[in-house]
């Protein structure tokens, strides 16, 4: 089977993405009889476009060089050409525009008005306009998945799946690596939150503006995505009461330790409510995970407490997610091994 793919963004995500295609072309072959084919690769300015399929290996050893290939076709847009691509799936890896889900919005709009599959990385989109993207997907017979959106490789949408025969009834989550780090040196070293910041700006974990993380909106926009779909909700970023870490003192810190509780970042949805603030939570608590790691908790009616952990970045990682959601659409669509 040859399945033609449509690539939106060339930067971290969407380069491991293509480095994950080459790495597993032979695997795919041996285990599925698959053939990934990418016929076009978009970037902002142009697109490297090939409808019988790009030599990755090219691709990838001209690294930032790729705009001499010959293939290179300049200043053509996604949005303008997602209607002439002969794609079965595109997969959507730009940055998110927070207010108006932008470019991504608009690719995943056109691909499924063309009925042509969407994976994405990119959160925007679902968390302004879950509703409008899923009635879409549904109208016209197509798949949409995002699991990278939420905690990258860690399966927190795809859990659903394998807990069909139980209920989820509510979360609590860690969904930002960089605030969950500067707590973590706040409360080990006993540093104030400007030191931490910058220590995580200088190991690249923080972006040189980071107000959408440290103030909270980052975590709010992947607890709605997982309320929605884990809980059957239709809630959008505006639903949720936000609160972030830029207030927190150590002393706070402190008072927490010394009654043996810690201070997180915690993302809840229950009782119909989206909530992302700090919180007490008890030190031996499975949601007390340090560093840059991301914990995903759901509490359900059958099983009581289970607990995903995971990186929650990274290019690999999160390639590692779309990949699987593609192997995903392909089951779906009727591909067996
Ligand atoms: N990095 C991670 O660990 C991670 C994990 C999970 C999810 N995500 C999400 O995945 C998405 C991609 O992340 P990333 O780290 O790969 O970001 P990135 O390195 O900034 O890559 C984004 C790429 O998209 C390109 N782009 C911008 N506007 C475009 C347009 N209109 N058409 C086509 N391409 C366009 C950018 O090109 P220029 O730079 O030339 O403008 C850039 O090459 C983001 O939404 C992010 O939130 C990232």
């Amino acid at each position: 089977m040859k399945v033609k793919v449509c690539l939106i963004g060339k930067g971290t995500v969407g380069t491991s993405f293509l480095q994950l295609v080459k790495n597993k072309r032979d695997d795919f072959k041996r285990k599925f009889n698959l053939e990934i084919i990418v016929s076009s690769i978009f970037e902002h300015d142009g697109a490297l476009i090939a409808e019988n399929g790009i030599n990755i290996g090219e691709v990838l050893e001209a690294g930032k060089y790729f705009r001499n290939l010959p293939y290179w076709k300049e200043k053509v847009r996604a949005k303008d050409l997602i209607s002439t691509m002969d794609a079965n799936i595109c997969i959507e890896t730009t940055p998110t525009n927070s207010e108006t889900g932008e470019p991504g919005l608009s690719h995943i709009i056109e691909a499924l008005n063309n009925k042509i599959d969407v994976i994405s990385s990119n959160k925007g989109p679902f968390y302004l306009e879950y509703e409008k993207i899923k009635n879409l997907a549904k109208k016209n017979n197509c798949f949409v998945k995002y699991e990278a959106t939420v905690a990258s490789c860690v399966p927190s949408l795809g859990i659903k799946e394998q807990l069909i025969g139980n209920e989820i009834l509510s979360i609590r989550a860690i969904l930002n690596g960089t605030n969950n780090f500067i707590l973590s040196r706040m409360a080990a070293e006993g540093v104030d939150f400007a030191i931490a910041l910058k220590e995580a700006q200088e190991l690249g974990f923080a972006e040189s503006d980071p107000t959408l993380d440290i103030e909270g909106f980052d975590a709010a926009g992947k607890i709605v995505i997982l309320a929605n779909d884990l809980l059957g909700w239709s809630k959008s970023i505006d639903d949720v009461k936000i609160e972030g870490i830029s207030q927190i003192i150590p002393h706070a810190i402190d008072l927490a330790k010394s009654d043996g509780y810690v201070i997180k970042h915690l993302a809840i949805a229950e009782n119909n409510e989206l909530v992302v603030e700090p919180r007490l939570i008890e030190r031996y608590s499975p949601l007390n995970i340090s560093g840059t790691l991301n914990v995903v908790e759901l509490e359900t009616k059958y099983a009581g407490s289970i607990i995903l952990m995971g990186r929650g970045a990274g290019g690999l990682e999160a390639a590692s997610a779309l990949i699987n959601d593609l192997l995903s659409i392909l089951k779906n669509r009727g591909f067996s091994e």
